[in-house]
């Protein structure tokens, strides 16, 4: 292949004051002057904070990368952008996932990158650089910071969602203080992010599905040595792929998605896989509804028996034979031409995987569940959609008729739920409003709210529960989220009452509301939105541009892609 001028030479490859002044500020970092010469620029894309602990051993992965680029003939050059923490951003890290793939974009588009290596971890650190990146669409290859290995506690394997468990029973009584705070460390016990199939480890197999990622990306745990070998040879990778011409929308075909979103079924991914992939697909122009999630789904079995929906963890998929064994049973379903970042194809990335235990890794044949993947809703309650995600709900609730018990907001909801005169029983459904993409706003994952106290001392686990609202990927129970359109912005769940009848029919994708369109109407004239109280800022930008939950909630503005090329030079 003709060899093309780097896009780097437009800062390095310049004579005269201009590249003075590009490669002269770069030289008090003591890079000496051949390395601006014919050497491809990596951006190692960093997402490292001490605010977002998944990611907190990032430092040390750039460094590994580094000595890939180093080696294969590249210049690495590491940047900061901002980094969601999933667990310590407030009001919610969903917020600001557009905001931060704004900076990935401008950061990459505005510098001397020619090829860039994205930095990934916790949950909206994938999208929001992915996003990000394909607006700008050069060579680029995600590296994921791999999952945290499974807690240990009194004798059991621990992981995030044993924190709903916990809460549970601490509420219930079952719990005492001292063993509560002994389960925080004892589930948080390495570097990485959550060790179930989470929604941070959901993007990282999303990443390798893609093909974004090279070949056991998802599952290597982040303290495993070969973690650290990955970044190495994903650094020698990049540098090829810079001089191959790979760009992202080479990768990320309408296939490609596809691929993507019938692995995420047989792993029984979060539900925020659906939001985030949405809104991927429409920077890179590829054509993707929320009704492809359950048409594609539907035919695919469970075979990861990993947490949420399983007993095992992310690091036990890798022990078993990683992602590529897992697909190797589906692989009659896959696009197994696409071209991924390894420079081969999906078939030639899997064709010698082999699984080393069933428990982990069931067949397609004798699946760990039949049921799967996304229910993707349709009805009154949401003309626009709704999500559940079955292998996570329970069989017996999937179609169900109930009395709707109503919060208006989650501050309602949390002076209520455990009201003594709460008027619930376990037939109840639990509607709970205002908590989608304006109306909160960002979206919050509060979907799998806590069960009434009255309801729990009952030995009950499990309830319908509706809302605008996402789900952490860790969650689980009967939980129909991300109606759209939300109530905020006067879709029908704005006007559930107490004591309307609600039907969820999993089987017939259906949720109605048992109100006529007359009476709908004129609970519609009523309405008043909710005041938002936000007059300024980022949060007042959100609220004028987010899009709803089955566009992908990305801003209006976003879509598409403004390529690589840098209209203005002040220099
Ligand atoms: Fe970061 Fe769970 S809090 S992945």
């Amino acid at each position: 292949m003709e060899e093309q001028k780097l896009r780097s030479s437009e800062w390095f490859g310049r004579t005269g004051k201009d590249g003075f002044i590009y490669r002269a500020w770069m030289k008090n970092q003591g890079f000496p002057n051949h390395l601006f010469k014919d050497k491809p620029v990596i951006g190692i894309c960093n997402t490292y904070s001490e605010f977002t602990p998944c990611n907190a051993h990032f430092r040390e992965l750039a460094e590994s990368v580094k000595r890939g680029v180093w080696e294969a003939g590249g210049f690495p050059l590491e940047f900061p952008v901002m980094s969601l923490g999933e667990c310590q951003i407030k009001p919610t890290a969903m917020l600001f996932r557009n905001l931060a793939s704004m900076d990935v974009e401008e950061s990459i588009r505005a510098n001397s990158i020619d090829g860039v290596i994205l930095l990934c971890g916790c949950d909206k650190t994938t999208p929001s650089l992915v996003m990000g990146a394909c607006s700008v669409n050069l060579p680029t290859l995600v590296l994921s910071g791999g999952p945290m290995l499974a807690g240990r506690f009194q004798g059991r394997k621990i992981g995030t969602s044993d924190l709903w468990r916990f809460a549970e029973d601490f509420k219930k009584g079952n719990m005492t203080q001292e063993e509560f705070t002994a389960a925080e460390a004892a589930m948080a016990r390495s570097q990485g992010h959550c060790a179930p199939m989470g929604t941070a480890s959901t993007m990282a197999a999303m990443i390798e599905t893609l093909g974004l990622g090279l070949t056991d990306n998802a599952s290597i745990p982040a303290a495993d040595s070969r973690r650290k070998a990955l970044a190495h040879l994903a650094g020698i990778r990049i540098v090829e792929m810079v001089h191959e011409q790979v760009k992202l929308s080479d990768i990320l075909t309408r296939q490609a998605f596809e691929n993507a979103i019938m692995v995420n079924a047989a792993l029984g991914g979060s539900t925020n896989f659906i939001i985030h992939l949405l809104a991927i697909a429409g920077r890179i122009g590829v054509d993707l509804t929320i009704d492809d999630f359950d048409k594609l789904s539907a035919q695919i079995p469970l075979l990861a028996n990993v947490q949420p929906s399983g007993e095992h963890f992310v690091e036990d998929i890798f022990y078993a034979g990683g992602l590529p064994a897992l697909m190797q049973e589906m692989k009659h379903l896959l696009h197994l031409d696409s071209l991924t970042v390894t420079g081969k194809t999906m078939r030639e990335n899997i064709e010698n995987a082999q699984c080393y235990d069933r428990n982990v890794i069931a067949t397609f044949d004798k699946p760990f569940k039949p049921e799967s993947g996304i229910a993707v809703l349709k009805g009154n309650l949401c003309p626009n959609g709704a999500v559940l995600k079955p292998s996570a709900a329970t069989p017996k609730l999937m179609q169900h008729t109930g009395k709707a018990v109503v919060f208006e907001d989650i501050d309602d909801y949390k002076k209520r739920i455990d009201d003594p005169n709460l008027d619930v029983d376990a037939t109840s459904i639990l509607v709970l409003k205002n908590v989608g993409p304006k109306g909160y706003p960002g979206m919050p994952e509060v979907g799998n709210m806590q069960l009434p106290a009255k309801i729990l001392a009952q030995g009950i686990s499990d309830m319908i529960r509706i809302s605008d609202g996402r789900m952490s990927g860790t969650g689980f129970g009967t939980v129909v989220l991300h109606i759209s359109p939300e109530s905020a912005v006067g879709g029908n769940l704005a006007f559930v009452q107490n004591g309307d009848l609600i039907t969820l029919d999993v089987p017939k994708r259906l949720l109605q509301l048992h109100v006529s369109d007359e009476e709908l109407a004129l609970r519609k004239e009523k309405f008043k939105p909710i005041a938002l109280g936000y007059d300024r800022g980022y949060t007042k930008m959100f609220i004028n541009h987010v899009m709803q939950a089955h566009e992908g909630a990305d801003f209006d503005f976003l879509r598409g892609a403004s390529g690589s090329e840098v209209k203005r030079d002040s220099h």
